[in-house]
Order: C-alpha cells, then structure tokens, then sequence
C-alpha cells in the first residue's frame, strides 16, 4: 500500500496552533499575562514599503519597548490578547476539525493560565480546568491532543524580573509547571513537546523564548551578537527541557515527549568548497539543540565555537547528568523553507542570528510573505534527521500564509495552501519510501489564527477561513475554505488522493 502512494494506517493527520495565537481570553478567569500579549500588530499598511528581510525583530523586544508598551497600551493594538477567540469557542473549532477528519491536534498550554505569575505557590484551578474540558473535546471526537509545553508564551512576570530562561529560577518555575500539567494530564495526553523552536534563542527573535534584555547604551538592537548570554538561555533552556522528559516518563510512562527544532535546511550557493563549508557552519548551529537533547550531551564542533568567542556557560553540578538522562522520545520539527549559504570568510563560524532567508534562491518561487516555497526540501531534511538521530520524526508544521478573503458568494478559494500541502505531501511520502520513519505530519494554521510574527490576521493558513481582521473587526464567523474539502479527502484516502 505504501509502494501505491498510501501512508501509514495509524499515521497521524492534523493541524498545529498556540495558545497565544488562538485563545484570546487573555486575562480571563485567572490568567496572568504573558509577553505575547504585548507584541503589537504589524499590518500589511504599516509594512507597505519596508523590505520584509529588514524588518526590525517583531516579537523580539527589549525590556525599555516592552514597558513602553505597558505603560501606553492605547499607543498599540494587541492582537494576541483576544487571538480567534478559542477558549470559548474550542468546541465547534475542533469539530470542524474532526470534520477534516483530524487525528491530532497539536496545541500549547498558556503557562500563565496555570501559573499566572510563571511561579505562583499555587496552580489556578480554572486555567487548569479548561485544558481538561478542551481534551476531553479532542477524546470525544478521536483527536489525539499533542501539547507544546512552552510556544513563545513566557509570564510576564517571569520576564520582567528575572530576565525569562537567563535565570535559573524560571528554569525551576518550568520545571514545576510541568510537573503540575503531566500529573493532571496524565491518561489525557499522550504526546508531549518542550520548546517550540528553540533555536530561535540564538537568533534576533529571543524574546519568543521568553528572554528580555535591556537595551544597549545609545540604543540598537539588543539582541545583536551576545553569544554568551544566548548560549546561557540556550543552556537553561535545554536543562529546563531535559527536566521536563525526566518529570513526564516519572510521571506516565505511557506519555512521550519531543522536542521542536526549526529545521533550517542550508544549500550552497555555489560549487565552492567555501560555500559548502558555511553550510555545514549554519548546520552545526542548527544541530546543536536537537545534538543536545537526543544525545544528551554538547556535540564537539561547538565547543570551538565557545573557545574562539568566549563563550563561557555556567552550570550548575548536575547538569550534564540532567542532560543525559532528560533525552527525547521523538523529533519533531517545523518545516516551511530552505536556506542560501555564501562563505563569510571565517574560520569559525558564528550563527547568522537571523531566520529569514538573506539570499534569494533563484529556482524556487516565493510566498507573498518572501517565504521560498520547496517541497523536495522537506525530503532532504526528513532524511538528514533520520539519518543522525534514528528516531521517529513528526512534522509539527509546515504550511503558508497568503492574503485571502472570501469571494461575494462567501467562499474561500485558496488554491496556493493546495498546492503547498500536495507539494510537501507528495515529498513526505517520498522519504517515506527512502524509509523515513514519519509519524504525522500537522499543518499549521488548519483555522486562521494570529501571525506569529507581525500579529495579523490577514496572512491566513486556514483550512477553517475566520471572520476577523487585522483589528478584530467582523464576525468570528467560521467558513470551511477549498482547502478544507482538499484536506479532508487526502486524509480520507490515506493521503492517496493528493
Ligand atoms: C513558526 C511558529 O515559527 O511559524 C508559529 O512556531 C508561527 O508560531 C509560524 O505562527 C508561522 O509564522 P507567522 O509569522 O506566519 O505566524
């Protein structure tokens, strides 16, 4: 059946969201606020002009723009606080879902909803009593839920004070958090995540991972370069993940747990040895945290890296034993582009500290986003990570945003998420034949939801079309877009009817 085009019986077909970029209900029954709830609207008038790959780190602030942001709220709109407004509406949402014919829900728990501060002495029970009521849902409809422990959602409070993941304390509040979640969860959820994107803690979008800086003397970007204190959040960040697979196989042993990389797949510009040699720089950069957290221990290219730029991490007396023990069931990864690399003349290489793509690929087509659309892609980089980590591998997301209203008739014709899925669908199943061991595969954005990165509404993914724009305005309507018949018989056919 395989050799005919089919996938896996018990293959795992669904979607992926975040609670920042759904729930809305920011600071409803109990929650606290998250560093998401400030990231203001980028739209597509403000953005009018500006060159997409210079833009400023849109959810990467400094602590001076963030108290800015809460002392003069009216200055801003901040799309995030009200997301599409899932935590009322999670009911009919994963209906339609269901409808799709959805195996798994990939979704994240708002720390702040349990622990409004990050590190309250107590869980809020209300916060803890709608994720239950949300699984539940999933169980009742055959949806397996699979849960991001942390998706750019770190408590304000955390962030504030203790500088997020550079401190060790908020590494303990991880820690606890997620001992409260697998005990209440347990027999709920069976697929379990760390950090969504971790890498992103060593290019220009930290803050995504809950680490707040001050600005520079004389302003800037206070991300820039730094590699020492990214190396340490990126440390903390890999203990607090360990701590959690250690916590979650104590606690169910019949849970698993992955980590999320942002596959970042690197081709050379040229035939140049030297160009080569820079994809393999960018490589190890990309490796390093999936290294450490399926190997349990710092890969040995990094450790040059650390001499020749003085990086110098501080670690506490059993963390390499933490690292070791606290390894990962499964990888999971979000795929949407590949990367141009040109030799910049170092000899040891430093991170390029930024994920958008800097060099056009002249053979690949671009999203409106400036996002290279390569499905052959996503083949080649499902086999470099088998082929290092002999572990099962899920594809957290993949998909693309595109500028789409419906027509006057009320109906969504979004041909190019189509032709996205059948491409990176098709070359899925390509190393499945090579003998890839992928176990499913979650569109992102199967109903419209809040960019990540410039907070609108307007870059749509949805197979479910939802009436709100940019500033909230409309009616929250749900409307099933061409894609949701296209999804909905792929899944049907077991991926045969591409
Ligand atoms: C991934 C994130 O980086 O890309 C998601 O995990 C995000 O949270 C997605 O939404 C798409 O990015 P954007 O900026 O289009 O929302």
């Amino acid at each position: 059946e395989i050799l005919n085009g089919a996938f896996p019986e018990d293959f795992l077909w669904g979607g992926a969201t975040a609670a920042n970029q759904i729930e809305g209900a920011w600071d409803e029954d109990g929650r606290g606020p998250a560093i998401s709830d400030y990231a203001p609207l980028w739209d597509h008038e403000a953005r009018e002009g500006l060159d997409i790959h210079s833009m400023p780190p849109l959810n990467g602030v400094s602590r001076q723009s963030l108290q800015d942001r809460m002392e003069h709220p009216e200055r801003y709109d901040f799309p995030k606080r009200r997301g599409i407004d899932f935590y009322h509406t999670y009911e009919q949402d994963l209906e339609l879902m269901a409808e799709m014919g959805f195996k798994v829900f990939r979704m994240s728990i708002s720390w702040s909803r349990i622990f409004p501060n990050g590190d309250d002495p107590e869980p809020n029970e209300a916060g803890l009593a709608f994720y239950d009521r949300v699984f539940d849902k999933c169980r009742e409809l055959g949806i397996e839920p699979m849960v991001t422990l942390s998706h750019f959602d770190m408590p304000l409070h955390l962030g504030m004070e203790y500088d997020g993941f550079m401190s060790r304390h908020t590494v303990d509040a991880f820690a606890t958090y997620c001992e409260t979640v697998f005990k209440r969860y347990k027999g709920k959820v069976k697929y379990w995540m760390t950090f969504n994107e971790i890498n992103h803690v060593y290019a220009n979008l930290c803050t995504c991972n809950g680490v707040i800086w001050d600005e520079p003397e004389g302003g800037g970007n206070p991300y820039a370069g730094r590699w020492n204190d990214k190396f340490q959040a990126a440390h903390n960040m890999l203990v607090a993940s360990a701590k959690a697979c250690i916590l979650c196989h104590q606690i169910d042993p019949d849970a698993v747990i992955g980590n999320m990389l942002c596959r970042l797949e690197n081709y050379a510009e040229s035939s140049k040895p030297e160009d080569q040699l820079q994809v393999l720089f960018e490589d190890h950069f990309n490796w390093f945290f999936t290294d450490v957290q399926a190997f349990g221990e710092y890969p040995y290219y990094i450790k040059r890296f650390f001499r020749d730029y003085g990086v110098d991490i501080k670690m506490e007396p059993d963390d390499l034993e933490t690292l070791k023990e606290g390894t990962i069931d499964y990888v999971s990864i979000s795929y949407y582009m590949t990367y141009i690399m040109r030799y910049k003349g170092k000899e040891s290489p430093e991170p390029s500290g930024s994920l958008l793509t800097q060099i056009k690929n002249p053979h690949l087509e671009m999203t409106e986003w400036g996002w290279p659309i390569d499905p052959v892609g996503l083949r080649i980089t499902l086999n470099h990570i088998y082929d290092r980590y002999h572990l099962p591998i899920f594809i957290s997301e993949n998909g693309s945003g595109i500028a789409i209203e419906p027509d006057e008739n009320g109906r969504v014709h979004d041909d190019a998420h189509i032709e996205y899925m059948k491409g990176h669908v098709e070359q899925m199943h390509q190393a499945i034949l090579d003998g890839v061991d992928v176990f499913g595969y979650a569109w992102w954005g199967p109903i419209d939801l809040v960019s990540s990165g410039t907070s609108e509404m307007y870059k749509r993914y949805g197979q479910i079309h939802v009436d709100l724009d940019d500033y909230g305005r409309g009616s929250g309507k749900r409307t099933r877009a061409k894609s949701f018949h296209y999804y909905k018989k792929l899944i049907g056919s077991r991926g045969r009817d591409l």
